[in-house]
Formats: C-alpha cells, sequence, structure tokens
C-alpha cells in the first residue's frame, strides 16, 4: 500500500536502515546490560543490580518504539538474534572480572549508541522526519544520563 506520511519513499528506506541499527545497538545494550544485572558480584552489588534493572527496563520500553516507529515508516522491523548480531555496534561480551569492568563496556556502550542515533537523528533530518528525530533525540538524552551515572560509579 502507498505510504502518504510526508517523507519519501526513499528517505522512508534509509531512514529505516538507521532505526534498525539502533533498535539493533539498543536491544543488544539491554540483553548485555541484563547479564550485567544478574551476574554482577561485589561490595556494590545492591545499588549496581538495582542500577542496571532501571537501565534495562528503559531499553525494554525503547526497543518497542524504535521498532513499531519502523512499522510506521512502513518497513519489517528487525527482531531475531542474527539481525540484531548483524546491525549492532554493540557487541556482547561476558569475560569480565569484576564490577569495574562491567560498568564501563556498558558505559563505552551506551557512548557508541549515542553516535549511532546521531548518525541515525541526522538521517531522519534529510528526510524531513520530525517524528523519527525526536524519538531518537530522547533516546540520545537518556543514553547520556545512563552513561554519566555509570562513570560517575567508576570514580573512587
Ligand atoms: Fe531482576
Amino acid at each position: 500500500m502507498k505510504h502518504n506520511i510526508g517523507i519519501s519513499e526513499q528517505h522512508r528506506g534509509a531512514i529505516c536502515e538507521n532505526l534498525g541499527r539502533v533498535l539493533a545497538g539498543s536491544y543488544a545494550l539491554q540483553l548485555q546490560t541484563q547479564y550485567a544485572h544478574w551476574n554482577v558480584r561485589g561490595p556494590f552489588f545492591d545499588s549496581l543490580h538495582q542500577l542496571f534493572q532501571r537501565q534495562y527496563e528503559d531499553l525494554q520500553v525503547a526497543v518497542d518504539e524504535l521498532a513499531e516507529r519502523i512499522r510506521a515508516l512502513g518497513h519489517t522491523a528487525p527482531g531475531s538474534f542474527d539481525e540484531f548480531s548483524k546491525l549492532s555496534a554493540v557487541k556482547q561480551r561476558t569475560d569480565f572480572r569484576n564490577s569495574d569492568e562491567m560498568v564501563a563496556c556498558l558505559l563505552e556502550a551506551h557512548e557508541t549508541m549515542i553516535h549511532v542515533c546521531k548518525e541515525a537523528i541526522a538521517c531522519a533530518g534529510r528526510g524531513g522526519d520530525e517524528a523519527t528525530e525526536d524519538l531518537l533525540t530522547e533516546r540520545v538524552e537518556i543514553h547520556g544520563k545512563a552513561a554519566w551515572m555509570l562513570r560517575t560509579t567508576l570514580e573512587k
């Protein structure tokens, strides 16, 4: 069916490719954060366990919104581990020696996601897609806040 939502077919394709990368990275980061929630050890267990939970719960909501934006633009949302691992700039790790290494890994992943989102925002801007720009601008803000919280826990 034809889409008449004020964004050309060519732009919708490019925007959805970018949204797919944001979705895949967010899903990978959600899983990585949940892994940290489950497996964190050490004297700061309780506060980190809870911080990680708040962060993966946000990502859980975000991946749904990102996937549904792709659908609203007329494309199919990626949704398998195979697709996500191909599209994600966030790579999975399980080789942590301590909680600081876990936090540093998650921090780097949030920073990576800011860059992935910014590229997608630029693409949405070229296509005149304000709704996607809004959604992704919020994601940049939330990744920035998560990065700050993780960075702060590494300060001695
Ligand atoms: Fe839990």
